[in-house]
């Protein structure tokens, strides 16, 4: 039997699920972790697992991705973002596997504004999730082996789950006010576009390093927000704007911890990534319009979060 092509963690998150489900449909073997399989905050764990699957290579998605919850445990979040990727890297290079680690805009500060950020900027995260998941970036880098990529991506939404397309729709058709954040300015990125350029990437055999990945075109909240509603044909209802300051001062009021800092410009360069695919990801509006009719039948209950504001799933 020949070896297993990819060991993936975080299989059951957002975009654990669509790499599991493209890896099947390019007729590659995979292996999906996630917490109760291979626990991050577990070393031996790790090296058993990858040792075990002796993968070609590992997906490292796995990770805390609640951005104001970090700042709550921060211990917790360095030991699972920064330190368990140490140890996933590790495993990976003893096991001679290639290594793809998903990393975010997080690590930046967002005060290089109208020019989109080069994957070799100089990161200075703002707060505790950027910082852990800078961190994990270091230990993969350190290796310095040809096969080991970090690969920063921003604002990832995707059919099925918690996303903030179907929170924005939700709060609309429920009647509730809505009011968005306008100056923080990204590139939302849909997991199924994502994936397939994750693969592309490991599949290639491209040089080890940093590259970025994320839908074309950018936009605040609040403009993402509006071609929501505008794609699902709620074009008429109304969206309130804010800043990211006064967001974080309604949230202090009714009670709740300041959500942690975010930076104000987002926008990855993804030149390297498009001239090694012969083509950027497409603009983030097609990708939202198959995120609608991919995530239509996957509708639940209204978003009941507390608090009149949205900025997203945690980003
Ligand atoms: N979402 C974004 O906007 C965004 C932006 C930039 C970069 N990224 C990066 O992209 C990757 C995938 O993100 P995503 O949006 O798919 O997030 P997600 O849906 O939260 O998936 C992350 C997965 O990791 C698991 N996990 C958490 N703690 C763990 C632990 N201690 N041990 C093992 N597994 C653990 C989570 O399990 P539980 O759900 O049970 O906790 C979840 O299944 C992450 O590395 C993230 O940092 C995300």
């Amino acid at each position: 039997m020949g070896r297993l092509d990819y060991l993936v963690t975080g299989a059951k998150g957002q975009l654990g699920r669509a790499v599991m489900a493209l890896l099947q449909r390019r007729g590659l073997g995979a292996l999906g972790v996630d917490v109760q399989e291979m626990p991050l905050e577990d070393r031996a764990a790790i090296q058993r697992t990858v040792a075990a699957a002796a993968p070609r290579r590992v997906l490292h998605l796995g990770a805390i991705t609640n951005v104001d919850g970090c700042d709550t445990d921060p211990l917790l979040a360095c030991r699972v973002n920064g330190l368990a990727t140490a140890w996933v890297a590790e495993a990976a290079a003893a096991a001679g596997a290639g290594l793809v680690y998903v990393s975010t805009d997080f690590v930046f500060d967002g005060t290089l504004a109208g020019t989109p950020i080069p994957v070799d900027a100089a990161p200075k995260p703002l707060s505790t999730y950027g910082l852990s998941k800078r961190l994990g970036e270091e230990a993969v880098l350190a290796h310095g082996r040809p096969g080991f990529h970090v690969v920063r991506t921003s604002w990832v939404f995707g059919p099925g789950g918690k996303n903030f397309p179907r929170a924005i729709l939700d709060r609309a058709r429920s009647g509730q006010p809505l009011k968005v954040v306008t100056d923080q300015i990204g590139r939302p990125t849909m997991t199924l576009d994502l994936a397939e350029a994750l693969v592309d990437l490991a599949e290639a055999n491209a040089p080890g390093g940093v590259w970025h990945a994320a839908n074309e075109g950018q936009c605040s909240w609040h403009r993402f927000a509006q071609d929501i509603l505008q794609a699902a044909g709620l074009g008429h209802v109304a969206v309130g704007t804010q800043t990211a300051a006064d967001h974080a001062a309604s949230v202090v009021a009714a009670g709740r911890p300041a959500p942690a800092a975010r930076p104000a410009w987002s926008v990855l360069d993804t030149t390297k990534l498009a001239q090694l695919r012969g083509r950027p990801l497409p603009h983030y509006t097609d990708a939202l319009r198959r995120h609608l009719e991919l995530d239509r039948d996957a509708q639940v209950a209204p978003d009941t979060a507390p608090g009149g504001t949205l900025r997203g799933k945690t980003y």
